[in-house]
């Protein structure tokens, strides 16, 4: 592939929702899979797995802990990413090696490594045609989500992902200006005025998208948000329910034999 359409694969990535019945060819998933398993991982380890779900009865399970979120039913396949250190904790046991990797850092480490295979996993799907949407709620249902998908300890389901032909057309969304997200050497601080700058276009046409959304909208007016940071704060993301998905995740962390200190 050439770094030109390279390029225009990425740039032309937008977030699918809505799906064809159409089914994914085993080859077309293999492809993906493989190339989410050429990521980088931390020291090679690949402390992740990747759980694939078909079967209509597992995913009906899965709608509530993602919040009812319909592409969980309508996509044919959904990836959950997982930080894994249980298949090589075994391993370790088998050598009789320290049976490391039971503490936050190990969990990091793992999540990142799941993560870096998503995305890879996500640019392999659209390079196949297919449409993707991620699925935050994966994290914020790590627990009822492990339960439903038999996860073992040391095996927490961080990022999951809709996958399909898509049965919609989606433009590009907007994106912050590449001179407000990168820093040449070292951090710049940004004035007030460089922010208001940076985040002109998006105020304009998130708060335009927002309210579309029949829901988001009766929402934020209920919460009197007057601007795109308001609703971000008073009706998407509140500080409440990001308090509560904090205590739910470490207290998985911590059933799940994460959260050692000794
Ligand atoms: C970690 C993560 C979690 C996300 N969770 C959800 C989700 O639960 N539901 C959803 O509809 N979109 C979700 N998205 C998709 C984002 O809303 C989307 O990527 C963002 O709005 C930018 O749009 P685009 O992907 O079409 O460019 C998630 C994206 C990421 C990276």
């Amino acid at each position: 592939m050439s770094p030109a359409s390279f390029h225009e694969l990425v740039l032309s990535h937008a977030s699918i929702r809505s799906y064809q019945e159409r089914k994914v060819p085993e080859d077309v998933l293999q492809r993906i899979l493989l190339a989410a398993t050429r990521a980088s991982s931390s020291g090679n380890m690949q402390a992740y797995s990747i759980i694939v779900t078909t079967n209509p009865t597992l995913k009906a399970k899965l709608l509530k802990p993602h919040f009812h979120q319909s592409m969980v039913t309508d996509a044919p396949i959904l990836l959950t990413f997982c930080a894994d250190f249980y298949r090589m904790r075994q391993w370790l046991q088998l050598n009789e090696a320290p049976l490391n990797f039971d503490n936050f850092m190990s969990f990091m480490i793992a999540s990142i490594d799941a993560i870096l295979a998503s995305q890879n996993a996500a640019l392999a799907a659209e390079a196949e045609g297919l449409g993707i949407c991620y699925m935050g709620t994966t994290l914020a249902s790590c627990g009822p989500i492990a339960q439903i998908l038999n996860c073992p300890p040391n095996v927490v389901p961080v990022v999951g992902m809709s996958l399909g032909y898509a049965n919609e057309s989606v433009p590009p969304r907007d994106r912050l200006p590449l001179h407000g997200i990168v820093h040449r050497e070292t951090y710049r601080h940004q004035t007030a005025a460089e922010i208001s700058e940076i985040y002109r276009d998006k105020e304009e046409q998130g708060l335009k998208r927002y309210l579309q959304h029949a829901d988001l909208k009766k929402r934020i007016e209920e919460v009197g948000a007057t601007n795109l940071a308001q609703i971000y704060t008073k009706a998407k993301y509140t500080r409440e329910s990001h308090l509560k998905y904090s205590r739910d995740v470490f207290d998985f962390l911590k059933e799940q034999n994460f959260l050692n200190f000794d």
